[in-house]
């Protein structure tokens, strides 16, 4: 294990340590998973993935995707945007975009759309709800990640522990987040690494 600057950020003010980021009225309290870095000098840069058929440009700027009275169970999802050399990216474009609990995709507005940017020490955090299945899809969340000058990678996030992972042609296991239980709400983990 490299003690690199990233690992540092990461043990010392890591994402899950950062409590006072976090919102409570919304049943989200300091997130539990532990603080590892996810992250390798020369690790594999993230996949990309097609962007399907939903995409949107122009979403919203915002965290948070979760509107009162939304349907589903609420996830925090968070993470860094790194180089290969695991520096990470400050300022680096997200743009989200899923389906709602019950597996359907809001096209004509902008529900469960949105964009962000990493922050200084690269972090990235999103507030959602866990999106349905579709016909033919395991759980995903689509993305769209591109630093600051940088190539867009469009890719997909899939959940552990899910049945239909087995049987959508799409899946892959390197680009599944990492996800701990809370009550009533889910954390998920997933550092995009970009080539
Ligand atoms: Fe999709």
């Amino acid at each position: 294990m490299i003690d690199t600057p990233t690992r540092r950020a990461v043990l010392g003010a890591g994402v899950f340590a950062a409590g006072s980021m976090l919102t409570i009225d919304r049943g989200f309290a300091e997130a539990p998973l532990a603080a590892t870095p996810a992250c390798h000098d020369g690790d594999e840069a993230t996949v990309s993935q097609t962007e399907g058929p939903y995409f949107k440009p122009s979403s919203p700027e915002r965290v948070e995707l979760l509107e009162t009275g939304m349907a589903g169970q609420p996830i925090e999802l968070v993470g860094f945007v790194l180089t290969r050399a695991c520096k990470p990216l400050a300022g680096a474009l997200l743009d989200f975009w899923q389906a709602d609990d019950k597996g359907r995709y809001d096209n004509s507005g902008f529900r469960l759309r949105g964009h962000q940017f990493t922050d200084a020490e690269g972090r990235y955090r999103l507030r959602s709800v866990v999106p349905g299945v579709y016909p033919g899809r395991t759980r995903h969340i689509h993305v769209k990640v591109q630093p600051r000058d940088g190539r867009v990678l469009t890719t997909q996030l899939y959940f552990p522990g899910e049945a239909k992972n087995r049987s959508d042609g799409l899946f892959r296991k390197d680009l599944l987040m990492r996800t701990a239980k809370n009550e009533g709400w889910l954390a998920g983990r997933f550092d995009f690494v970009i080539g």
